[in-house]
């Protein structure tokens, strides 16, 4: 039989500093009623200067460690598209933050979609016999990359850092990571990016270039239809059909594009799992908080069919499923 990965631990953190609409809207031109209807968001967590993005994902990832009850793992994915340097990756400091140093550990960056990619990414690692256990982090500052004087992106981003540990196991098992769908499509970068600071535009006279630019409607018209479209195909992959989904656990960029997407799907919306009034955007943070606070919550329980749909920049998406496990968050 072949070897599948399965999810066995499950942590989250998040900075406990709270920023809520009404202290956006105190030094922004926009209300809490603007932000909660257009986005379903009322709060988010931001981290303070000298927390960095490798400290929330450590957080994390010490959390998913003591859920698992495990010490150690083969190997350390970090999704994330806010390392705390350019230049190297922070999945090795992430490691060493563990006690986990000589581990293989590198970054995986997709923006949004960063966790799902990762988690394909870990699957491999397990049926290619690279790994036995494999820890995914999803970890983002993006408060870091919004320009504070900007209502457009402001509000949308939190930061946070959620991780799940994957272990060698059986395709039949709870837990064990079914088909999975990935894609991409460079041609609509500019819909949201940073557009200096990078090897193309090294400098820039305009200080907006170095914050993150944003075309909010066609990036929300993209997001409904690449994570419907994605949906059906792991749907597909997996023979389930829309109505043996328990748990639609999608990326939490807005709760309309969360609705949007599961009434093209024709799902109920019972089914969508949300925290974004308390996290807001939390890039490829989003997803594993999102089950985090689901599984504590009860929303999610062992055995529920759970379809995991991402989007982000890049532009990037994909989507996965998964049948949930008998797992107690670190
Ligand atoms: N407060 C008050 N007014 C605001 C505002 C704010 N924070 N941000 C924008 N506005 C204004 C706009 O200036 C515009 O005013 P105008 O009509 O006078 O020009 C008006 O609200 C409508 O703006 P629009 O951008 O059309 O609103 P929208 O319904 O598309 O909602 C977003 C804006 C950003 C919430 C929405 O487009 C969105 O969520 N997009 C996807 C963003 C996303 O998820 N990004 C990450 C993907 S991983």
């Amino acid at each position: 039989m072949s070897v599948a990965a399965v999810l066995s631990g499950l942590g989250a953190w998040l900075p406990p500093r709270v920023v809520d609409n009404h202290e956006l809207s105190q030094r922004l031109d926009t209300s809490d009623e603007w932000i909660r209807a257009r986005t379903g968001i009322g709060s988010r967590h931001v981290a303070d200067p000298g927390t960095s993005t490798v400290d929330l994902a450590a957080e994390a990832g010490h959390r998913a460690l003591a859920s698992a009850g495990i010490e150690s793992v083969d190997a350390l994915l970090l999704a994330t598209s806010t390392p705390d340097q350019p230049c190297p990756a922070s999945a090795p400091q992430v490691a060493t933050k563990l006690g986990l140093n000589g581990i293989a550990a590198l970054d995986v960056n997709a923006v949004c979609s960063g966790f799902v990619y990762a988690l394909a990414t870990a699957s491999g690692l397990i049926a290619a016999d690279v790994a036995q256990t494999v820890m995914v982090i999803g970890a983002d500052t993006f408060t870091t990359l919004v320009d504070p004087e900007d209502r457009g992106t402001v509000p949308i981003f939190g930061d946070g850092a959620g991780a799940v540990i994957l272990r060698a196991g059986e395709p039949d098992e709870l837990g064990a990571l079914g088909p999975v769908d990935l894609h991409s499509d460079g041609e609509l970068a500019e819909l949201l990016w940073v557009a200096a600071g990078g090897s193309k535009q090294r400098q820039s006279a305009n200080p907006s270039d170095y914050f993150l630019a944003m075309q909010g409607t066609a990036v929300f018209r993209h997001a409904c239809a690449r994570m419907a479209e994605s949906s059906r195909v792991v749907l597909d992959k997996a023979g389930w059909m829309v109505a043996d989904v328990d748990r639609f656990v999608g990326h939490q960029a807005n709760i309309r594009i969360l609705q949007a997407t599961a009434k093209q799907l024709g799902m109920p919306a019972d089914a969508v799992v949300s925290n974004i009034e308390t996290t807001g955007n939390t890039s490829a943070a989003s997803i594993p908080l999102a089950l985090n606070d689901a599984c504590l919550d009860g929303t999610l329980m062992a055995g529920h069919k759970v379809l995991l749909s991402a989007f982000g920049a890049g532009l990037t998406w994909g989507s996965a499923v998964l049948r949930w496990p008998e797992v107690v968050p670190g």
